[in-house]
């Protein structure tokens, strides 16, 4: 199957209260071991891609090809959607124009105004393309790819003006981070939540900032209305901690243990591993 919109798979997610894992990639073993792991798990899955990690792909055009290639050879049969994560405006258009099948478009750092007027165009743009949409309200905390964010809680009022544009599904901040959270983190503010789900009805809820969420919370996020959960730092935890004790226990060095096939295997292997353990969380096994 080819890539598709986000758009069907959320609906169908927020409609059996389980949540669709979008999980960040950053070359070709990411794109590999995720789409694995959602092919063992029979899920849906989202391929997530920041513009500084499609920079270090090559750019938009390499990752769709890449990916639609790796989808060809793998006989993959779930649906798949590549999304930008955190756009900017020009950079929303230009995944368009390059065949991602779903985009983020960010502008919680604008003044709300701004934030519609552009929301409002790339949904127009993406809409005649068939592309799923996501925007923010409320900074996500913490840094992603230079991208900083206060961590500021969204006005569940202007959560409603921005779902009313004709968007897919929606990300607000509801004190989550990227990254790892600190000792002293009050948690999520699941209140928030609920009532940006009441008021804006069906819409799915993107929940950033995936990684070391207690699993409880995960769960009740999900019954929330969260549709949509973002993984980016705990594979890169696991990849790093697989490699280093494959390097540590001196491996590289027994015969041809150097050669990167090998040397990047377990942590390859490693982000199979949390991806499906994610899958089982959010409750999209066997949902393809
Ligand atoms: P983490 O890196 O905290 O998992 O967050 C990922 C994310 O929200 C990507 O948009």
């Amino acid at each position: 199957m080819g890539l598709v919109s986000a758009k069907e798979m959320l609906i169908k997610a927020r409609k059996e209260a389980y949540a669709v894992g979008h999980f960040n990639i950053n070359n070709m073993e990411w794109v590999k071991a995720v789409l694995i792991a959602a092919e063992e798990s029979n899920s849906p899955v989202i391929l997530g891609v920041s513009e500084g990690a499609a920079k270090y792909m090559m750019g938009y055009k390499t990752v769709v090809n890449m990916v639609e290639g790796i989808i060809e050879y793998l006989n993959i049969t779930v649906p798949v959607a590549l999304h930008l994560d955190h756009g900017s405006f020009e950079g929303a258009k230009a995944c368009i124009e390059a065949g991602f099948s779903s985009v983020m478009f960010d502008g919680s750092h604008y003044g709300i105004e701004e934030n519609i007027q552009k929301t409002k165009e790339i949904v127009k743009f993406a809409k005649e393309r068939g592309i799923s949409v996501e925007a923010e309200v409320g900074s996500i905390g913490g840094e992603e790819d230079g991208i900083l964010g206060g961590g500021e809680i969204a006005d569940p009022k202007e959560c409603k003006m921005i779902a009313d544009l004709g968007i897919d599904f929606l990300a607000a901040g509801i004190g989550n981070i990227h990254g790892k959270y600190p000792e002293n983190w009050q948690g999520l503010r699941l209140d928030v939540l609920k009532q940006i789900q009441d008021i804006t009805g069906n819409m799915p809820l993107v929940l950033h900032g995936g990684t070391g969420i207690p699993n409880d919370m995960v769960r009740e996020a999900i019954s929330l209305g969260v549709s949509k959960i973002n993984v980016n730092t705990e594979c890169q935890l696991v990849f790093a901690d697989a490699t280093r004790k494959y390097i540590e226990a001196g491996k590289d060095l027994e015969g041809k243990g150097f050669d990167p096939r090998k040397l990047l295997a377990p942590g390859t292997q490693a982000i199979v591993n949390i991806v499906k353990e994610k899958i089982d969380l959010f409750g999209s096994k066997d949902k393809a």
